[in-house]
């Protein structure tokens, strides 16, 4: 891929190790769990290399990603920077950072690219402590990251890119979260059709207000989502991820595709298909890799007979989270 650059010069006082991060993209709400429920993926994701310098705080000395991506050069906006800055203010660490940060994941996508930048840059930090913390102790960092990007704290990103795999979080108390376990996860198809959709306005656009009936319906819904998770029964899991009230209905509308692509995933017999986050990026669940391409090429089709042009993946579940490289 194509990518865009920029850099400024940095001081000669760079030393030492440096480490590598890979952190990953992540699908979030799944229908009704909006703000409260993430999964992690695998292949798409950002990559932040970072080593001490002396001069105390963060300075990102290059960052490079997608054609067209807007990737803040500021650290104090840039979410890596910010939860990397965290994590040495945690740690009372009296050296400064530098960042390189590669987005691998386009803004505006749907996919976590704010969180992966933050969960990286935590990491790349925490790695280089004299004595690095586990995952846990960086759950503030990354959220204070995330808040950034999207105006808010919410860890339905920022925590399954941190730990891997499913993750349930409390939306009005994004400290309090629970791993799922999953048993023999789904294979994913994944489409991103060239739509802009910038989180900050999609959370915007959202009723402040909602009947009590929709939102005892979400209540249930995610309830026997994640039920339907932790038995690995894909089938209900497809049911419930399409049975949002509150917030899917009302975003559709940014992705002229939406309809089209969900139609054509389940006639080919997807478990089920959503937005992802904000979108426009959508997934659906597949029986395997093999299923997933069929059911990828359907929605692509369908996307672009919508005239949208549309970039696609077949993914799956990672279980890691973020990692050195
Ligand atoms: N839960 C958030 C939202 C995720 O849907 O606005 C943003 O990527």
């Amino acid at each position: 891929m194509e990518a865009v650059a920029s850099s400024i010069s940095v001081d000669s006082d760079c030393q030492g190790k440096r480490v590598r991060v890979w952190g990953p993209g992540s699908l979030s709400n799944l229908g009704p769990g909006f703000d409260a429920l993430g999964l992690c993926i695998q292949h798409l994701g950002d990559r932040v290399e970072a080593w001490r310098i002396e001069t105390p705080g963060v300075r990102l000395v290059e960052t490079n990603g997608p054609p067209g991506s807007t990737i803040p050069s500021d650290p104090a906006t840039n979410t890596a920077a910010v939860a990397a800055a965290a994590v040495l203010r945690q740690a009372g660490a009296s050296y400064g950072l530098a960042l390189r940060l590669h987005k691998g994941l386009p803004s505006g996508s749907g996919l976590g690219g704010s969180a992966a930048s933050a969960v990286a840059g935590a990491w790349a930090a925490n790695l280089l402590l004299d004595q690095p913390l586990p995952k846990e102790a960086l759950v503030e960092a990354v959220l204070e990251g995330e808040a950034v990007a999207s105006g808010s704290r919410h860890g339905d990103n920022v925590l399954p890119a941190l730990f891997g795999g499913l993750v349930l979080v409390s939306a009005s108390d994004p400290t309090c979260y629970r791993r799922i376990p999953l048993p023999a996860p789904p294979a994913i198809a994944l489409i991103l059709p060239r739509v802009e959709i910038l989180t900050r306005s999609a959370r915007d656009m959202l009723p402040r207000r909602v009947s009590l009936r929709d939102a005892v319906h979400n209540a249930s819904a995610l309830a026997f989502l994640i039920d339907a998770f932790r038995a690995g029964d894909w089938e209900t899991v497809g049911r419930w991820m399409m049975a949002d009230r509150l917030v899917e209905p009302v975003r559709a509308a940014l992705v002229p595709c939406y309809e089209a692509v969900r139609q054509a995933a389940l006639a080919i017999g997807a478990f089920g298909c959503a937005l992802t986050g904000s979108g426009p990026a959508m997934f659906a669940l597949a029986r395997d890799a093999t299923h997933a391409q069929q059911v990828l090429a359907a929605m692509c089709e369908a996307c672009q007979e919508s005239g949208v042009a549309v970039k696609g993946y077949v993914t799956a579940v990672d279980l890691e989270g973020v990692r050195q490289l």
